[in-house]
C-alpha cells in the first residue's frame, strides 16, 4: 500500500495526530455518555468526528505520506531533460517528477539543516523514497541552498519547488527566483507550489501558523508579480488540495 511505501519524515503530529485525537476523544465520548454527562459526551463525539475527518485529509487528500500529484500536464510536456527540485526534503515532490516524467532526471537540492517538520532531515531518506519508487537511477541528491544555488548557469530544462520557498523571507524568496532564472536553460519551466491555506488546509490544520514572508495568505498576485520581476512569463495558475501552484517559463535570454 502506498501509505506505507514512503518514509517522508514528517513528525507524527503530522501524520498521527489526528488518528490519536479521534481515538481519545470517542473513548471520552462513551465515558461520558456512560455517566449521563450526555451534552459533554456529545461535544467530545463532535471533536471525535472532526479528529477522524482531519486524519482522512491530512493522508489521503493532502497525502502527506504520499508523493505529489503532479498538478498540471503542461509541465515538461517534452516528459525528458534534467529537472532541478529546490528544497527536496525527503522526495515528495522529487518523487512526483520521477513518477510523472519517466525519462526526466531529477537533481535534488537542500539545505538539509533545520528541520521544517521533516524529522532526521537528510539525503539517505530522500534516495530510499526514490529507490522505493524504483527510480533511484535518475535521482542526484545535492546539499546546498536555494538562494546561492550550486549549478552553472542554464544547467537545467524544468524545475520545481513545493512549500520550500514559502519558508522563505521575502529578501530570499528574491533571491530564490533570481537563481532560478539563472540555472534554468531560456525557455524552461519552472512550477512552483506553495501552501495554499484552503477549506481543506483550515479544517484539517485550523492550529496551523505558517510562517516565511508571505506567511501563508499571500496573494496570489504577490506570487506571480515576484516570478514576473525574476524574468519569468506565465504559463499556468491554480489549486489542488492544500496548493496554490504557477507554471512559468525562463524569458531571460
Ligand atoms: C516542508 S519541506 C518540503 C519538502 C518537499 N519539497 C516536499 O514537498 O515534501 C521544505 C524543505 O525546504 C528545505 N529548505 C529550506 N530552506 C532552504 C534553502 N535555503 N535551501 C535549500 N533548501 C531549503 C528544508 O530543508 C526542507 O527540506
Amino acid at each position: 500500500m502506498d501509505l506505507l511505501r514512503y518514509d517522508f519524515g514528517y513528525e507524527w503530529p503530522w501524520t498521527w495526530g489526528h488518528m490519536i485525537a479521534a481515538v481519545c476523544f470517542t473513548a471520552l465520548a462513551a465515558g461520558l455518555v456512560r455517566v449521563r454527562w450526555r451534552r459533554a459526551g456529545a461535544l467530545c463525539a463532535a471533536l471525535a468526528l472532526w479528529a477522524a475527518a482531519g486524519a482522512v485529509i491530512v493522508n489521503l487528500v493532502l497525502g502527506f505520506s504520499l508523493p505529489i500529484r503532479l498538478p498540471t500536464e503542461r509541465f515538461l510536456a517534452s516528459v525528458e531533460g534534467r529537472v532541478l527540485d529546490a528544497g527536496a526534503g525527503s522526495g515528495r515532490s522529487a518523487l512526483m517528477v520521477l513518477a510523472a516524467r519517466p525519462r526526466a532526471t531529477v537533481t535534488a537540492l537542500d539545505i538539509f539543516g533545520a528541520e521544517y517538520g521533516i524529522g532526521g532531515n537528510g539525503p539517505e531518506r530522500l534516495m530510499a523514497n526514490a529507490r522505493a519508487a524504483g527510480a533511484d537511477p535518475r535521482l542526484e541528491v545535492r546539499v546546498g541552498d536555494m538562494r546561492a544555488m550550486p549549478f552553472e548557469p542554464r544547467t537545467f530544462d524544468g524545475a520545481v519547488s513545493a512549500f520550500a520557498i514559502d519558508h522563505l523571507s521575502r529578501a530570499d524568496v528574491e533571491k530564490t527566483f533570481a537563481e532560478m532564472a539563472r540555472v534554468l536553460k531560456p525557455g524552461g519551466q519552472f512550477l512552483l507550489l506553495v501552501i495554499n491555506q484552503d477549506a481543506w488546509v483550515r479544517t484539517a490544520l485550523p492550529f496551523f501558523v505558517h510562517h516565511g514572508y508571505f506567511g501563508g495568505r499571500a496573494s496570489p498576485d504577490r506570487w506571480r508579480s515576484g516570478l514576473e520581476r525574476a524574468g519569468f512569463t506565465m504559463l499556468e495558475q491554480g489549486t489542488q488540495p492544500g496548493t496554490l501552484y504557477f507554471l512559468v517559463e525562463n524569458a531571460t535570454r
